[in-house]
């Protein structure tokens, strides 16, 4: 059995060694296009993540009428159009598998003087959007759905107000959709936090040339402001070096060394997890990059302990989960997961998924509602797994095939090309036994 599509094999990892550059950082991608396009003049975004999710934004772009060039690999020129220069389409704008690319072109979208549909693809259309769609409504918006689910019908034409909300979940997007929105709405927009989210969207409107308050946890702009073109060097995205870190923890003898990668603190969480846990991480040659602190990471192999995660941290490692889960899995002693409920609506169900492909190899996991207590002190076995087409499943069980007795077949990995195109031959470079195949 196969599951369909892309099948990834693992055997048994050499020590991990050398250094590596990881794609460029997805967040940021998505809104250097984002802004580009809304900007006066021309913006060169080097450093550009490759990935289909962030090609999805700039497609979706192209089709509302703005140039952008793609002279070389990971670099793009966007011609931009203006906050006002945005042609509407009556063709369908499709965000793939994108939650980023959706919920912040809702709130930009629901701004402008057109009409627009926004779909995805299976994935995307499952996951919930009435945490966008109920605040844009009450700054003035009109976005019909079925269920609060992708397709999006976005009414344009609306005058929008500004308005002063508070998150009922942290969220990055939805926070970020509200100053898109609030861009174009009379009066200030406040968005308010229960926990800080990265701040990419309100450093990089500042970098637009956009005034906007902010402090961790709150963000105010004025509506009709316009933004000035920038040039954006984007860094090497934590998220991915994630894998890494983990990687080298587990396999004994590795010595690797991350290059340049994006260290804001609201995303940097697994980091002090990992150290926690027992971790040989050192963060070298630190530098500021276009406003963000970036840093070369040399990761050691190194016993781990199981630990209480503790839950103030999640937000600022919410997508390092499934990477995480394999670490506790091999941990001497239990690791507990609370207050992590937002995993259930990811690309999956992270807690459900993840869970059941470590099980699958052997790992004792007892799911809660909002995390999981894993047991670990697990010797992996092999056997065959379900990425559910979601990256970071197929990515994270890719590491756990590393140290497994046998080899793990893990089906349904196409979109491990969302966030980490070249994935395979980047791993196998530094020593994972790894291979990609379609079974018939
Ligand atoms: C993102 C925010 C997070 C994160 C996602 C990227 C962003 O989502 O999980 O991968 O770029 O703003 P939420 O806002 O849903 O927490």
């Amino acid at each position: 059995m196969s599951g369909g599509g892309l099948q990834f094999t693992t055997g048994r990892a050499a020590p991990l060694r050398g250094r590596v550059r990881v794609p460029g950082d997805k967040s940021v991608s998505h809104r250097a296009i984002m802004f580009a396009s809304l900007a006066d003049g021309v913006s060169r975004i080097t450093g550009f993540l490759e990935g289909e999710d962030t090609r999805a934004t700039a497609a979706v772009f192209r089709a509302l009428g703005v140039r952008i060039d793609a002279p070389n690999d990971g670099e793009r020129i966007v011609h931009g159009v203006g906050i006002d220069g945005l042609r509407g389409t009556d063709a369908a704008l499709d965000c793939g598998n994108a939650g980023t690319a959706m919920r912040l072109l809702a709130g930009l979208l629901a701004a402008q003087p057109f009409d627009s549909t926004l779909i995805g693809d299976a994935s995307l259309s499952k996951r919930p959007m009435r945490r966008v769609i109920e605040p844009l409504a009450r700054m003035g918006a009109i976005i019909d759905s079925t269920d609060g689910l992708p397709p999006l019908c976005i009414r344009g034409g609306q005058r929008l107000h500004g308005i002063d909300y508070t998150l009922p979940v942290a969220s990055a997007q939805v926070k970020s959709a509200l100053l898109l929105a609030g861009l174009y709405a009379e009066g200030e927009t406040t968005v308010r936090e229960p926990h800080p989210t990265r701040d990419y969207t309100e450093s990089m409107l500042r970098q637009f040339g956009i005034a906007i308050d902010y402090a961790p946890g709150i963000a105010t702009l004025r509506g009709g402001q316009r933004l000035r073109a920038s040039d954006v060097n984007v860094p090497a995205d934590f998220s991915s070096a994630a894998f890494f870190l983990v990687a080298a923890s587990i396999v004994p003898g590795s010595d690797l060394v991350l290059e340049a990668v994006g260290m804001n603190p609201r995303r940097t969480g697994l980091l002090a997890t990992l150290r926690d846990m027992g971790a040989d991480i050192a963060v070298e040659r630190e530098a500021v990059q276009g406003g963000e602190v970036v840093a070369d990471l040399r990761v050691r192999h190194a016993p781990l302990h199981g630990i209480e995660v503790p839950v103030e941290r999640v937000p600022d490692m919410i997508d390092e989960f499934p990477a995480l889960f394999v670490a506790a899995a091999l941990a001497d002693g239990p690791t507990v997961v609370r207050g992590a409920a937002e995993l259930r609506v990811k690309e999956s169900d992270r807690l459900a998924t993840m869970s059941t492909a470590l099980r699958t190899l052997g790992a004792r996991i007892d799911e809660t509602p909002d995390g999981a207590t894993l047991h670990g002190g697990t010797a992996l076995t092999g056997g065959h797994v379900h990425a559910h087409g979601d990256h970071r499943i197929a990515m994270s069980a890719a590491i756990a095939g590393q140290l497994a007795s046998a080899p793990v077949w893990i089906d349904d990995c196409d979109n491990v090309a969302t966030s980490f195109p070249g994935f395979v031959a980047l791993t196998s470079s530094i020593g994972f036994s790894l291979s990609q195949n379609r079974p018939a």
